[in-house]
């Protein structure tokens, strides 16, 4: 029989998968591991049980206590999964910003949940850090797990997740990218890492709003970099214990906004369902893409999975109501770039009619622009072409230049499906568009309505 003895033990081996969209331009083996295939949906199950595990063993935690917690959900979701398994009980302090259901989540798992605002003061009575550590003053036989500054947090990372990585790239890693928050996952996994490759890069994705790379860039430790943003689970208004800056070779910032839209195109493009901070993971990287060559093998850490954000940034009036939301205008540009023949095919005005016929055939097209030396002469369809035949036979073998109608008119490469659209008509069965590279492309209507479906 093949089982596991609790859920507890099923953490941790969390697959790596390769990218084949998002990176496809970039040089590089790209593998995202993907977090949520914890039984928590979320790497936080990882630093749960261990930071639970090392309390009980320097007797900080006692049969029957509390755990006391702030969290965002996911160090939540890890510690009571743990709780339940070893016989605790949980309280959890978050803020306002946190999604309910990541919050109704806790609470189906027995935990307590206490909401606090999000935009005050660390050191205010009412932030959720100050909460916790009240509640842990109180309670009798509670500990609170502070996982900002307890290094088993990181420890987690240094024996599971820096462990695997290697293993999986059969040591062939070459990059480490995540996004930071407590600083556990990249300092743990970079530790591990760094030792045993010391040239392995790690870059670590911060959001606008938070001062980590202020610090890591200057070491100063500026407040003033600090304002509200929406991402969860990353970025910090202090410096966690848990960070050591020197291991971090670069950090990357993203908006708010460019991670929410980057979540929504991973799943789209990739199939891989996840939260916000693995949209701004994915951001970050494709900032950093001129960092990367030929070779290279990037592992990206997706923390969480979608289902926690559905009425967050897969909700579209969420989207919307803060602008993130920006309706995808077709260009003459998209539609260039997505048509499969991109040479323009053309008829010379010399050439006759039936010539002109042949290659419309070969080449399945319904109507040919005119050109002689990159001049746009006129136009030839298989409408006028029947026109002509029907009038008389012979014409098949007049030069186009003789019977060609009026040429197909330019648009600029930023005219939009809309403007395109008024240009082509029964008289004009396309339009043509000078690319910056100066080559003449040709949008048909049938172009137009590939673009649009
Ligand atoms: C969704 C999500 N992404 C990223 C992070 C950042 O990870 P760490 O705290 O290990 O730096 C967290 C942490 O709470 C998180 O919940």
């Amino acid at each position: 029989m093949q089982y596991f003895n609790n859920i507890v033990e099923t953490i941790g081996n969390t697959p790596l998968v390769k990218l084949n969209k998002l990176t496809k331009d970039i040089p590089g083996l790209f593998l995202a591991k993907v977090e949520y295939f914890n039984p928590g949906n979320s790497i936080k199950d990882r630093i749960g049980i261990k930071m639970i595990l090392d309390a009980e063993k320097n007797g900080t935690l006692k049969p029957g206590g509390t755990i006391i917690e702030c969290t965002s959900g996911n160090t939540g979701m890890g510690l009571a999964l743990a709780s339940v398994v070893r016989g605790y009980k949980c309280i959890f302090t978050t803020t306002d910003k946190q999604s309910k259901s990541k919050l109704d989540i806790l609470r189906a798992l027995g935990a307590e949940v206490i909401v606090c605002p999000t935009n005050v003061e660390p050191e205010d009575p009412r932030s959720y850090y100050s909460v916790a550590r009240r509640l842990a003053r109180e309670i009798p036989n509670s500990i609170h797990m502070n996982q900002y500054d307890n290094l088993s947090n990181r420890q987690a990372h240094y024996e599971g997740t820096g462990p695997e990585i290697w293993k999986q790239t059969e040591g062939k890693i070459t990059h480490y990218v995540t996004t930071i928050g407590t600083g556990g996952t990249v300092m743990g996994t970079a530790m591990y890492l760094k030792e045993q490759n010391p040239a392995v890069q790690v870059y670590g994705i911060d959001v606008y709003g938070s001062l980590l790379k202020k610090f890591h860039d200057t070491g100063e430790l500026d407040t003033k970099e600090v304002y509200p943003y929406l991402t969860e689970g990353i970025g910090e208004d202090f410096i966690p214990a848990n960070y050591d800056m020197s291991y971090i070779d670069h950090i990357e910032q993203v908006t708010d906004k460019d991670g929410a839209v980057m979540a929504r195109k991973l799943a789209k493009e990739e199939g891989i369902f996840c939260g916000y901070s693995a949209g701004t993971v994915m951001q970050g990287l494709l900032q950093l893409k001129d960092k990367f060559k030929e070779g290279d093998v990037v592992v990206v850490i997706l923390h969480d999975h979608g289902s926690r954000y559905m009425a967050k940034i897969y909700n579209d009036d969420w989207m919307r109501e803060r602008g993130f939301l920006t309706e995808e205008v077709v260009t003459a540009r998209n539609i260039i770039e997505r048509k499969k023949i991109t040479q323009l095919v053309y008829a010379d005005p010399q050439e006759t009619v039936a010539a002109a016929f042949k290659k419309m055939k070969e080449m399945n097209l319904t109507q040919l622009p005119v050109m002689e030396k990159e001049e746009n002469l006129g136009s030839i369809t298989e409408h006028s072409i029947l026109q002509l035949l029907m009038d008389n036979p012979a014409h098949r073998e007049d030069p186009v230049g003789q019977v060609m109608s009026k040429p197909f008119p330019f648009v600029e490469l930023h005219a939009t499906a809309t403007d395109i659209s008024k240009r082509i008509s029964k008289e004009s069965a396309a339009v043509l568009v000078k690319a910056n590279s100066g080559m003449v492309n040709i949008i048909t209507e049938f172009d137009l309505i590939e673009a649009m479906a």
